[in-house]
């Protein structure tokens, strides 16, 4: 186990081992020694900063670069003005690329005025063919480039730029491999991801992230266990379970198992008290998980839902594989099992030939399934993905206006939908102080729902039982529930 490994015991005087997680150690005790030259000629500590874009699975990606990072000597920083920055990118929506570009003529002209910067830049918008020329040819001050199936060896790449001075690019089509047991620094120290499976294999229409992440490999459920036992015996009490689709966790294991088998496992681990999963595909919602959902406490009464489209027709078009019937049928068996159940979900507008009829089925299913809270995209066209050949593309104005109209609708129920534990009290997990007042703390109950009440640092991390006395819309303001004498 990596916390164990003692770098400077690391023997460097032959070639780098073949095999994996050690190949990376001896890369890491390598950057170890240049990281502390360089910072006894320069009289200071390096520093390194990670930027990240996209969702939790880049999240938790960041958290083991910032662990390589760590392991080798920088410090931790959140200016770009670093010797190390690196993004890790993302690409399911146009914008999210456009920010990368424009964030990065910015990182150009700082590192003119900062001999010795290092820049790298990772993850899904790496995969793209026309991106990586684009920066080959655009943006020739970044040092290092490389992809979501190579992640793992990071290490080596640092190594690489650090004792060179060439540029490395380097992405990798597809992998089977999960290399397990490199560092991880935890942006929180009580609640983490942990990823149970990497890639899609769902391929609906319109996303990109199949071509990106590849398809699905799940983790051994050993592994998963034994890294929530660890976290937990460094002080974690609530884990996000993530892949693209949990929902088929296992199908590919040697001996297979589902999610809800894989959730009761996790369950069992004495000192967690939360768990947490993220993304559910509703096609493969089973109803063994919804019995798992009801019967196991630790789980938290949240499921995230991506509906995309309440219209049949789109769905067809989207290969989402279910129907309007069957989303809204799902939903209540979900309610009957779990009544106190907060559902949220992903809905996009404007996808191509989406009518007007269309968009009235999406918000005929928000009015009738009332979600917690929604996110809402606007249709992006990402090259290279089925829908992005579709004729009848949606004129911009066209999805503003329904994007604007399903957005009020939704933030209206949302705002409803959040009072319903108003003057109860709940358990909540409290995260950090408040950013704005702080004599508050803030924290999230079972459902995902914030909650700011009055409380002091020695609360972080641990579960309170708090009155929630008034709805604020989004959130509630509280007040602590001491236990009687
Ligand atoms: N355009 C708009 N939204 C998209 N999403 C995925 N691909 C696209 C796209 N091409 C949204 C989906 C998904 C969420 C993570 O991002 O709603 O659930
Ligand atoms: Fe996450 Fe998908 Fe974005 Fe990659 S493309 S960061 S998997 S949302």
């Amino acid at each position: 186990m990596y916390e164990n490994i003692d770098f400077d015991q690391i023997d460097l005087s032959g070639p780098a081992p073949e095999q994996e997680p050690e190949r990376q150690y001896y890369f890491m005790a390598i950057a170890r020694e240049l990281v502390r030259r360089q910072s006894e000629k320069l009289g200071r500590p390096l520093t390194a900063c990670t930027t990240t874009f996209g969702c939790q699975m880049n999240a938790r990606d960041s958290e083991k670069l910032e662990g390589i990072l760590e392991a080798v000597g920088y410090q931790k920083s959140d200016s770009e003005d670093a010797d190390f920055v690196i993004y890790n990118t993302c690409t399911v929506r146009e914008n999210a690329n456009l920010k990368v570009y424009g964030r990065l003529g910015q990182l150009g002209k700082r590192k003119k005025n900062h001999p010795g910067m290092k820049i790298a830049l990772c993850g899904c918008m790496m995969q793209e063919p026309h991106v990586v020329e684009k920066l080959k040819k655009s943006y020739p001050f970044v040092d290092l480039i490389f992809g979501t199936h190579n992640i793992f060896k990071f290490a080596e790449y640092l190594e690489e730029i650090l004792s060179g001075e060439n540029r490395i690019v380097e992405i990798w089509e597809d992998t089977d491999k999960i290399v397990e047991n490199l560092p991880v620094d935890r942006k929180y120290s009580f609640k983490s991801g942990v990823n149970i499976m990497f890639g899609c294999n769902n391929f609906c229409s319109y996303c990109i992230v199949p071509y990106v992440r590849g398809r699905e490999r799940s983790r051994k459920p050993e592994e998963i266990l034994a890294e929530v036992k660890r976290l937990v015996a460094d002080g974690v009490v609530e884990v996000m379970l993530l892949g693209q689709n949990v929902n088929s966790y296992g199908k590919n294991l040697e001996h297979p198992m589902t999610f809800a088998q894989l959730l009761r496992e996790v369950a069992k681990v004495e000192g967690l008290k939360r768990i947490r999963f993220m993304t559910s595909h509703p096609k493969d919602l089973s109803d063994e998980l919804i019995q798992v959902m009801a019967e196991e406490p630790k789980i938290c009464r949240h499921l995230h839902l991506p509906l995309q489209s309440g219209s049949s027709r789109i769905l067809k078009l989207m290969n989402r594989r279910y129907t309007k019937e069957q989303y809204l049928e799902l939903v209540d068996r979900i309610r009957k099992a779990v009544p106190d159940i907060s559902l949220t979900t992903d809905i996009i507008v404007g996808f191509p030939g989406e009518t007007e009829e269309d968009f009235q089925e999406t918000l005929d299913v928000v009015r009738r399934v009332r979600y917690d809270s929604a996110f809402t995209f606007q249709y992006s066209r990402r090259s290279g993905t089925p829908a992005a050949a579709l004729e009848n593309q949606i004129p911009h104005e066209e999805v503003q206006r329904h994007f604007d109209q399903l957005l009020a609708e939704v933030q209206q129920i949302a705002r409803e939908v959040c009072r319903r534990d108003e003057h109860t009290v709940q358990e909540v997990l409290v995260e950090e102080i408040n950013e704005h007042d702080p004599s508050l703390v803030s924290g999230r109950l079972s459902n995902n729902t914030l909650v700011h009440f009055p409380g002091d640092a020695s609360m972080i991390g641990t579960l309170q039982k708090v009155y929630l006395e008034e709805s604020k819309g989004f959130y509630y303001m509280g007040s602590l529930v001491t236990e009687e004498k």
